[in-house]
């Protein structure tokens, strides 16, 4: 029998496989600060550092809403510049981009994004400072990671989603073929400062979302801290801080320690528990037309799973009235009209599913504090869950 030749002329059995496996050193800087322009100056200072002899360059992104809402945020971002020019210097003027959803939109503002990051000159050891809520912050995010591969990322999130949540996270992306997150990447961001003093214009409704976030990651994991979030809920909905700050801060460490401790940052595996209530949630967004918020439709998907979950995973109907009632005490909804949209809802877990590859993967709540994957759905529970939540009278 003829010898297999490869067109090199190396035999097969000289041919080895190399499959090394190796680990990738990244820091997570999270810092909490009162007033990152005022008092607290030096903490954004300090990430700021220079890598030579030249003072560190930075190009600084705002929120358009947050830039309006806080009409001295540019002239305290400058003079922050100016009285640290030892250290840093502006590369360009600074960047406002349009807030909220439409930003990742409209993937023509990525483009616009990347010519001002190269008309601006910066390189991988400049740093881009994003300021906004989590739209914003996902898709400046998004262009800094794709320039040069990678510039370095601040983020001051200005929400207390994206203060709980997704500011915390490796994760950016534009929404692409009428889909949540289509085009993004992962990147691990050089620092984030929750700054108190960002919230304060924030308006109800939004300062209201973040905490389904909140609920979703105690939920899944600390009861304790479920269980302080249920016992100040009224507080918090009335943005009494003392109650708002710890429930934020222990948002924004559970999902410090499950992306730095979790085992699987970048999401290669199936499971992906901090996506409790978010297959319905994404749809939900598209299918209202953004009309619901990101954290109004997760407060909604979260209900949802666990009314499924009651129905079909044991979890005891006493813990499911709790939970739905500690989003409702937090002023966030747990129904809306679209949920009678079964079909489309449906097609939601495809998506879902698509996204990530492989099995369909969902993770629900057989018990407060504990998590489960499952890799299908009883569509009849489903839509009985759905149409539960739809009644308004939840009755498990
Ligand atoms: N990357 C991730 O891991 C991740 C995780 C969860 C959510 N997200 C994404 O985050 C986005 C939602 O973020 P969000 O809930 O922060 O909402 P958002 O960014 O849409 O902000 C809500 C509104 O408030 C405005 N705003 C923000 N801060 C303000 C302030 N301090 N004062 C006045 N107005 C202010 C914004 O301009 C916007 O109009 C969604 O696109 C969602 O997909 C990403
Ligand atoms: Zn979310």
């Amino acid at each position: 029998m003829a010898e297999t030749r490869f067109s090199d002329g190396c035999d097969p059995a000289s041919r080895t496989a190399h499959d090394v496996e190796f680990v990738v050193p990244f820091v997570h800087r999270l810092r909490f600060t009162d007033d990152v322009f005022g008092v607290d100056q030096q903490v954004l200072a300090d990430l700021l550092t220079p890598s030579g002899d030249d003072p560190a360059r930075v190009q600084f992104w705002l929120d358009e809403h947050v830039a309006r809402a806080q009409p001295q945020l540019k002239a305290r971002i400058r003079s922050f510049v100016t009285s640290h020019s030892d250290q840093l210097t502006m590369a360009s003027n600074i960047q406002v981009v349009p807030g909220g959803e439409a930003v990742k939109n409209d993937i023509h503002i990525v483009e616009r994004m990347l010519k001002c990051m190269n008309a601006a000159n910066l390189d991988r050891r400049s740093y881009v400072v994003v300021i906004g809520g989590g739209a914003v912050l996902d898709a400046v995010g998004f262009a800094a990671a794709l320039s040069h591969r990678g510039i370095r990322l601040v983020r001051i999130p200005t929400t207390t989603l994206a203060q709980a949540d997704s500011g915390i996270g490796v994760k950016n992306a534009v929404n692409l073929f009428e889909q949540k997150n289509w085009i993004g990447t992962f990147a691990v961001p050089w620092g984030v400062v929750n700054d108190a003093a960002m919230l304060e214009s924030l308006p109800d409704r939004d300062f209201r979302c973040g905490f389904s976030e909140a609920v979703k990651v105690t939920l899944l994991k600390d009861a304790a801290a479920f269980g302080e979030l249920c016992d100040t809920a009224d507080r918090i909905r009335e943005r009494d801080w003392s109650a708002a700050a710890p429930a934020i801060r222990r948002s924004a460490e559970l999902h410090l320690a499950h992306i730095t401790e979790g085992g699987d940052p970048f999401e290669a595996l199936e499971a992906r528990p901090l996506d409790y209530g978010h297959w319905s949630a994404h749809k939900l967004e598209v299918i209202t037309n953004f009309e619901l918020r990101h954290g109004e439709a997760v407060s909604i998907g979260v209900a949802l799973d666990t009314v499924y979950s009651a129905l079909v995973h044991g979890l005891l109907m006493s813990d499911a009235h709790r939970v739905l009632d500690c989003l409702t005490r937090l002023g966030l909804p747990i129904t809306h009209a679209a949920l009678e949209n079964e079909e489309p809802l449906f097609a939601g877990l495809e998506q879902f599913r698509q996204h990530l590859g492989g099995r369909l993967t969902l993770t629900m709540l057989p018990r407060v504090g504990e998590m489960i994957n499952v890799h299908e759905i009883e569509r009849t529970a489903m839509r009985e869950a759905m149409r539960t939540l739809k009644s308004g009278n939840v009755r498990i």
